[in-house]
């Protein structure tokens, strides 16, 4: 079957990092306990025996520190954490806390045992930071009242409470921050069948007749990310409502997906612009990532957070110490020919 779409009709890619107005919708896809969380087997596991452990000494959890790409569900297992635990959750992020006074008003409004989760964790600056060293490890915060010779540091206590921090970039965050916490998850893409059981659930909550294989079909193109599953979801359900008889099949995911220029591996058309450019500029590599951002216009974090972990995982892109590569592989999906002394990982054997 063969069903015509027409052309591109949305503004924002689907990988886009940031938050988008659709994801206002995300907290009723979001999973409340464990229990219904799909995936990350190896961080709930650990979690749920950290959870258990503290709730019978009926202590604070330890301060968790999350990481991995963006829109693996590093807030939604915090939420999940705190339903879990039974406290409350404050949600702040890194660059939102401009100053030490803004951090010391959010630690002083806890209660016991309450979680503070602040995202983007890495984008703390260094005067916030300070704060919460002794915050993290003796539940005190010092104030310093006045000013000059006459000034005069007060400790306050605190309640026992939980941080977590989310980061996508844990090699940014400074030593002594990463050492106070005493547990550390990363989050990994999630597998095909997974991400199929994610879309399920998200289309039974948001009423959207879909057929297994429609559901694998978006599952396949999702780059291991839930978030980006999900939008997947939405904007396939808009073009079987206009288009076809309302139901995903897996037609229809496919025509969708196809005219939002996604390829069957889920590659948009700035991955492939970032391999293109590469092979056509840079001889397949190694080009600085700096380099290549410019190539594009796009920024350098943007490719390193949301392109570049797919890419890697899919072997069509290297990191080598002199750059980036593109492999073999990547030439054979783009449909272009290798050239002659390639190596595996991309690099050019020099004779
Ligand atoms: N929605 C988004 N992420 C999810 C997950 N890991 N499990 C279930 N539903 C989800």
């Amino acid at each position: 079957m063969s069903i015509d779409f027409g052309t591109d009709i949305y503004e924002e890619p689907i990988v886009a990092k940031t938050f988008l107005q659709e994801d206002a919708q995300e907290g009723s896809l979001r999973p409340k306990t464990l229990r219904e969380y799909i995936g990350q087997e190896k961080a709930k596991g650990n979690l749920a025996v950290f959870i258990e452990a503290a709730k019978r000494r009926g202590e604070s959890l330890d301060h968790v520190l999350l990481h991995g790409p963006p829109g693996l569900g590093k807030t939604t297992l915090a939420g999940i954490i705190a339903q879990e635990m039974g406290v409350n959750i404050r949600i702040t992020s890194g660059p939102a806390i401009e100053k030490a006074g803004d951090l010391a008003a959010l630690l002083t409004n806890l209660t016991e045992n309450d979680i503070l989760f602040v995202d983007e964790i890495h984008r703390l600056n260094r005067a916030v930071e300070e704060i919460l060293y002794p915050a993290m490890e003796d539940y005190a915060i010092d104030i310093i009242i006045g000013k000059g010779p006459s000034a005069n540091s007060i400790r306050l206590d605190l309640p026992h409470f939980t941080l977590i921090g989310a980061t996508t970039r844990s090699g940014q965050l400074s030593a002594p921050l990463r050492d106070r916490f005493g547990v550390t998850l990363r989050l990994e893409l999630y597998t095909a069948e997974e991400l199929c059981r994610i879309v399920t659930r998200s289309a039974s909550i948001l009423g959207v007749d879909i057929e297994p294989d429609g559901a694998l079909e978006i599952a396949r193109r999702s780059r291991g990310t839930p978030r980006i599953a999900n939008r997947m979801l939405r904007r396939v359900r808009d073009f079987a409502e206009v288009r076809a008889n309302g139901v995903i099949t897996r037609a229809v995911a496919h025509e969708a997906l196809r005219a939002l220029e996604i390829d069957h591996l889920g590659l948009d058309p700035i991955d492939r612009r970032m391999l293109h450019a590469v092979i056509e500029n840079y001889g397949g590599g190694p080009v600085g990532l700096e380099t290549l951002a410019a190539t594009i216009g796009e920024e350098a974090v943007t490719l390193e957070d949301v392109y570049e972990p797919y890419l890697m995982q899919l072997g069509f892109l290297t990191r080598t110490p002199r750059g980036r590569c593109v492999t073999r592989k990547a030439y054979e999906h783009l449909g272009l020919s290798i050239p002659a002394g390639m190596s595996e990982n991309g690099e050019q054997l020099r004779f």
